[in-house]
């Protein structure tokens, strides 16, 4: 029942392409990794278990799975030459430039391999995640925490972000268990733009470090990953302005303003996207579980409530995406909005992965290279500057 999409004119000529990672069907809402469903996934699976079945297209036995457990967990540290970067970034500067910057770095310090040679699918999963905490350390001022070989992938990034080195910190299993569905429901959605994105630099063979950076620059924009951090912005905003969501719902129906919804609206979804209908459950549970009450989440189901029985939003087809609950779990795990995008990253980063290599062992793809239809001036004389 997968629809494989017809290529028309050969690959890198039309964009469209084949792939056997993830199956959406956007008027289902349906949405499996190499055919298990994300529900099952999310309710059962650890991340690093989703990222080696991305990756290698079956989920793992227990040996396969603890060989690569401990590889993730071995290779977490950088180069300690490597946090040297960390000096010449402002406090200000965004996470995400961090993040692609020091992705793109790792190139410096790691050759370019073999594609069967997954020394640096490891080193990258590995580091990630140190890398986005030692960002977030940055901009608070805050000393770097160091992996630790004795926590899952999880709790060591939850511990690198929050730990101090002056007292203890013991991980919350609730975050953690939070933190690894967020991460799986994030893991790869099939040629969305970010993705697209890797498999393009990917297709010219550049380096696996340069494909990778290029996604994460794809995906900080506001309209994909983006998101999850303009949706916490404009509950804010709409908190700010007295919890008034119905002005913002009319302002998104205002062709003049261009104010948009954040986190509704997809261009495949065109019922709703099961990682939201997850999400939605599960930032309920976590509130309750922490006992936080956040008047966000009120105002995030008001808003829904509105939008979806507004005519102007069921015309069309504009759902609650899956950036519109991540940030309010996200918040209720301390993690501040700026840091959302890294977020969706390090859940991406799995699913860039396996595109890459899925590119990159086809012995059939070609460099991807997009046609145009011409729109500008026919052919004209040049006219010398003392006549122009
Ligand atoms: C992600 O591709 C993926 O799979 C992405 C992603 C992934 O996992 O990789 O799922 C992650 O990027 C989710 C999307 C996050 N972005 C946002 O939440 C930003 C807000 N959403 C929109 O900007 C928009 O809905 C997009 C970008 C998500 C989809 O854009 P499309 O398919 O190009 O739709 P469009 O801009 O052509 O809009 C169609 C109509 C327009 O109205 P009309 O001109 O027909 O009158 O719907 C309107 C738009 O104005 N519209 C919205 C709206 N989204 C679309 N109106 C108000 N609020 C919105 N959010």
């Amino acid at each position: 029942d997968a629809d494989i999409i017809t290529l028309d004119s050969g690959y890198g000529n039309t964009g469209s392409c084949e792939s056997a990672i993830t199956f959406i069907n956007g008027e289902e809402g349906i949405l499996r990794y190499r055919g298990y469903p994300i529900e099952q996934l999310a309710e059962s699976a650890t991340f690093p278990e989703i990222s080696y079945l991305l990756i290698y297209g079956e989920l793992p036995n227990l040996e396969q799975l603890s060989n690569f457990r401990q590889q993730l967990t071995f290779h977490s540290m950088i180069h300690e030459d490597m946090k040297k970067f960390f000096e010449g970034f402002r406090p200000s500067a965004h996470p995400m430039a961090i993040l692609s910057a020091m992705v793109a770095s790792m190139s410096t310090y790691y050759p370019e391999l073999a594609e069967d040679d997954d020394m640096n699918v490891i080193r990258l999963l590995a580091k990630a995640k140190t890398i986005a905490a030692y960002a977030y350390k940055k901009s608070i001022g805050q000393p770097f925490i160091y992996p630790r070989d004795d926590l899952s992938y999880c709790a060591n990034f939850l511990h690198m972000m929050f730990a101090m080195p002056t007292t203890t910190y013991d991980v919350p299993p609730e975050l953690a268990n939070a933190l690894n569905m967020l991460l799986i429901l994030h893991a790869d959605h099939e040629q969305n733009c970010s993705t697209s994105t890797v498999r393009m630099v990917a297709s010219s063979q550049a380096n696996f470090f340069a494909s990778i950076s290029a996604g994460i620059g794809a995906l900080s924009g506001p309209l994909h990953g983006g998101a999850n951090q303009k949706v916490l912005e404009m509950l804010e905003m709409i908190q700010q302005d007295g919890g008034d969501y119905m002005k913002y719902v009319n302002l998104a129906k205002d062709k003049d303003d261009e104010f948009r919804l954040m986190g509704f609206g997809h261009r495949v979804y065109k019922n709703f996207d099961p990682r939201a209908t997850f999400l939605r459950k599960a930032a309920d549970n976590v509130i309750k579980t922490m006992g936080i009450d956040d008047p966000l989440l009120n105002i995030a189901k008001g808003l829904e409530e509105v939008a979806l029985s507004d005519e102007y939003f069921i015309e069309r087809k504009l759902y609650p995406n899956v950036d519109f609950y991540s940030g309010i779990l996200y918040r209720a795990m301390g993690i501040p909005s700026a840091m959302f995008t890294v977020m969706f990253a390090l859940g991406r980063l799995p699913g860039w992965i396996a595109h890459w290599k899925e590119l990159r062992q086809d012995p059939g793809s070609r460099i991807n290279r997009p046609r145009q239809v011409y729109t500008g001036p026919n052919e004209r004389t040049y006219v010398p500057m003392d006549q122009r």
